[in-house]
């Protein structure tokens, strides 16, 4: 792809789309006001529109070496992908952990998070019986609900049945479109815990665009990168949209 080809962006609400590989794209646009959240891709071998994911061991850790140094909050899946990242960006300062149901024995994913400290005060954890009498006074007297620790359980993962998740139709079967969805909701947590007000969120694997419906949605400046020109196309209407995928009683838990 020549230089200005891989320089071009969509701008889309309060964001800029980049379709190509995070590798080429970032250093060209990384400032020092930006925080990277992001979900990379996990090397198993999923089918991605088009990108292959079983990479050498060399060439999956070129995928980070462009972040060293930035604010970053990575989701590590599987969790061994950590071998890989950390020769590349270093230490952690924290490792949070997500927690979910699923029908498989791995029901978390771990969540490193790079030169800074998350501020768990800017999320609160929902009430589960907001209704009950004692919740519902915390709740009139202007709590938003519990506290945020460094492991959580109140996000749940993208199932093919949830409501965010982006179906087709293939031979009279209904199909994800994107193998790997993440939750709006887990972006919207990293972004308030991990970042300023006055710092761009980066997410250079967006897939389908939680990272940038969790930014827009928050008010944030945002930018994508993404191999795939289906899924940045998908990304762009599902911003122009962006509070259909939102809940907005998550949202007010949230300090940003
Ligand atoms: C785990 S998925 C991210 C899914 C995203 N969190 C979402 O909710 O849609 C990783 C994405 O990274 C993209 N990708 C892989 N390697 C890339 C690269 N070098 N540069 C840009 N995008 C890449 C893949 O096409 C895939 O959509």
């Amino acid at each position: 792809m020549a230089q200005s080809d891989i320089m071009k962006y969509t701008k889309v609400k309060r964001g800029k789309i980049y379709i190509g590989d995070a590798r080429e794209v970032y250093p060209q646009i990384a400032e020092e006001n930006q925080v990277i959240i992001t979900d990379p891709p996990y090397n198993i071998g999923i089918k991605y529109e088009n990108y292959n994911d079983k990479l050498s061991e060399s060439e999956y850790r070129s995928l980070f070496y462009p972040f060293v140094n930035h604010k970053a909050a990575i989701i590590q899946y599987p969790e061994d992908t950590i071998r890989y990242i950390i020769p590349e960006l270093g230490i952690p300062n924290r490792i949070l952990a997500w927690c979910y149901n699923s029908n498989i024995s791995r029901q978390y994913r771990l969540i490193s998070i790079f030169n800074t400290e998350p501020s768990f005060n800017n999320s609160k954890i929902p009430y589960k019986n907001p209704k009950d009498k004692r919740i519902r006074k915390l709740i009139e007297g202007g709590s938003k609900g519990t506290r945020c620790y460094d492991w959580f359980s109140d996000i749940q993962i993208v199932k093919n049945v949830s409501k965010e998740k982006i179906m087709k139709k293939e031979n009279g079967k209904n199909v994800p479109v994107h193998p790997c969805q993440i939750p709006v909701k887990l972006m919207q947590r990293l972004i308030a815990l991990c970042s300023n007000k006055d710092e761009v969120i980066v997410d250079p694997f967006l897939g389908v665009g939680a990272t940038a419906i969790a930014a827009e949605s928050m008010g944030r400046e945002w930018i994508g990168i993404e191999f795939s020109k289906k899924y940045c196309n998908l990304s762009i209407e599902r911003v122009k949209n962006w509070e259909k995928y939102v809940d907005f009683d998550f949202l007010e838990t949230l300090t940003y």
